[in-house]
């Protein structure tokens, strides 16, 4: 939350740092997938729940988009048309790749087996350009609008239902991995919204456990990427 003339305007500092995570995370997962050997189900298990907490985290974060911020958006006229044409095929192309993804990903996360793991990562690849696209074009052009569009309150409603799309299993992952997306430029922000107690907990378990994690689900080798950010 911040202020404009006085008045209390939302903060949508946190959406960005929630797309940061998506991307990381699905790009990350490409090499993650790929690496798993066939018929090694310890691995696919673990791998596909992770995938399948990102998948639920992301249709729930378009789908409050969808329902609480587009209709009041598409008939303003300071979003040009084109925008909205272009945002509409990318949802179009997303949801197409999360559809291949979640499709193969129970079985493979069952079975490991070797051809529905290259239609795992080949969905997490095909996602990442339309997303990417997708969250800048966001960023760029409705997250500037919102703050006279819409109030603290309304732009809350899709943090709530952000934080409930998340398994409770991956909560302190997610959060810690949110911490890691914050990056050095917004971590105080990250940080500040945070209530004390869960700030707490971020600081003596998050990173540990996300290292522990992603050292789980790669088999060691992505380890240094994550003690490195
Ligand atoms: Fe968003």
């Amino acid at each position: 939350m911040s202020a404009r003339n006085g008045r209390e305007v939302p903060d949508t500092g946190e959406m960005v740092v929630v797309h940061r995570l998506f991307r990381r995370e699905y790009e990350a997962s490409v090499a993650v997938v790929r690496a798993v050997a066939p018929g090694d189900t310890a691995r696919s298990a673990v791998v596909a729940a992770h995938l399948a907490a990102l998948n639920q985290m992301l249709t729930e974060h378009h789908l409050a988009e969808d329902e609480l911020v587009w209709p009041r958006l598409v008939a303003d006229p300071a979003v040009d048309k084109g925008l909205v044409a272009r945002m509409e095929e990318q949802h179009e192309r997303i949801a197409d790749a999360l559809g291949r993804l979640e499709r193969a990903l129970p079985d493979w996360g069952t079975g490991a087996d070797a051809g529905l793991r290259d239609t795992v990562a080949d969905a997490c690849a095909a996602l990442l350009p339309a997303l990417d696209e997708h969250l800048g074009d966001e960023e760029r052009h409705i997250l500037p609008l919102v703050p006279d569009r819409f109030t603290v309150q309304e732009w809350a409603r899709l943090s709530e239902r952000g934080r409930a799309a998340v398994p409770k299993s991956h909560r302190l992952y997610m959060l810690a991995a949110l911490g890691e997306a914050a990056g050095t430029d917004r971590r105080d922000e990250f940080l500040g919204r945070l209530p004390a107690p869960v700030r707490l907990l971020y600081r003596v378990a998050g990173p540990r456990l996300r290292r522990r994690t992603w050292s789980h689900l790669s088999g060691g080798r992505a380890e240094q990427r994550v003690a490195a950010a």
